[in-house]
């Protein structure tokens, strides 16, 4: 494997592969030393066209605690601001020799576009409302370790899933594993033609007490162009999972950032039912595992042969 673009690029042996993996590097965090030499020497570069916490953070860490060197480039305060292109930007970027690039943009697409500008390997980190593959690994991980497998489980995913990547994603990741996935929010805010990714589709929350795992998704207000709901209040009293909604043998997931006393009330939040701390640190060793499947034993890839622009 080369790149990680999409959900779509993994067959279920090769998901239970980096998450085995992933397993294994729980042990690296848990050390006194949180480091092992497996990358060392490696170039990791972390292209952040879009706001990120979780994300961002969990890449350099991975990339470090793996000893490669990671350099981390956000679009605000580069040259991006004097109207350096994406291409152009990569291309320059490249000139440092990375071995992989991560690669978070508003843009659909982006990521497959620099995987051809680059001899890097190429992780994508979230393009537009696209994918978001390694959200999509480390919430399949989280749920290994809660409820052992996948197989058989009812996951609801609840919210803006039309401007969702991470719901993309994981209705792929989620159903490859076994998991019977229903996608629920206002008619506004659920794709047409969902069902063709393989999952059902309730425009109430009636019937989430059939649900195992609620994954809740925050509204993509960077994303609307419209008003797609009468306003946050009204949605929040159909749609918000609160104390009253949420089982007591229901898993609550949700990948961050969450707008509390939106789509969460602040009682599930700080729930036992709540993973969302896990799935931060499930995050690092994710990535690691990422990292090596596409790093290790691999050669570091010949410079461009397009000589890099000069930057502004
Ligand atoms: C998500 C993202 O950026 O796609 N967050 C994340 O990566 N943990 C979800 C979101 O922004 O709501």
């Amino acid at each position: 494997m080369r790149h990680l673009l999409s959900i779509a690029d993994l067959d279920r042996p090769a998901i239970e592969r980096i998450l085995d993996r992933a397993k294994t590097f729980t042990e690296v965090s848990e050390r006194e030393i949180k480091k092992v030499p497996a990358l060392r020497g490696r170039r990791v570069l972390n292209l952040f066209y879009e706001a990120s916490t979780r994300t961002r953070s969990s890449f350099e860490l991975a990339a470090k605690s793996l000893s490669a060197d990671v350099i981390n480039f956000a679009s605000s305060g580069s040259s991006v601001e004097k109207g350096e292109s994406l291409k152009d930007t990569v291309q320059t970027m490249s000139a440092y020799r990375p071995d992989l690039i991560v690669i978070r943009s508003p843009h659909v697409g982006a990521a497959q576009l620099v995987a051809g500008w680059t001899p890097a390997s190429v992780v994508n980190a979230g393009d537009g409302k696209h994918e978001h593959p390694t959200q999509a690994l480390l919430d399949v991980y989280t749920l290994r370790e809660r409820l052992g497998a996948l197989d058989g489980a009812s996951i609801w995913i609840v919210g803006d899933v039309l401007h969702s990547r991470v719901a993309r994603s994981n209705i792929m990741a989620f159903t490859k594993l076994g998991a019977k996935v229903t996608v629920c929010g206002p008619p506004t805010l659920i794709p047409r033609a969902m069902e063709t990714l393989g999952c059902e589709v309730e425009y109430t929350l009636d019937r989430l007490p059939e649900a195992d795992v609620v994954y809740a998704l925050r509204m993509q207000k960077e994303r609307m162009t419209d008003s797609f709901v009468p306003s946050i209040r009204e949605y929040a009293a159909q749609y918000q999972i609160n104390g009253r909604r949420l089982g007591a043998r229901q898993v609550l997931m949700h990948p961050g950032p969450v707008n509390r006393g939106v789509e969460l009330s602040a009682e599930v939040i700080d729930s036992p039912q709540a993973v969302i701390g896990q799935q931060v640190a499930a995050g690092v060793v994710v990535r690691m595992a990422v990292l090596y499947e596409l790093l290790a034993g691999r050669s570091a890839p010949q410079p461009a042969v397009t000589p890099a622009p000069v930057s502004a």
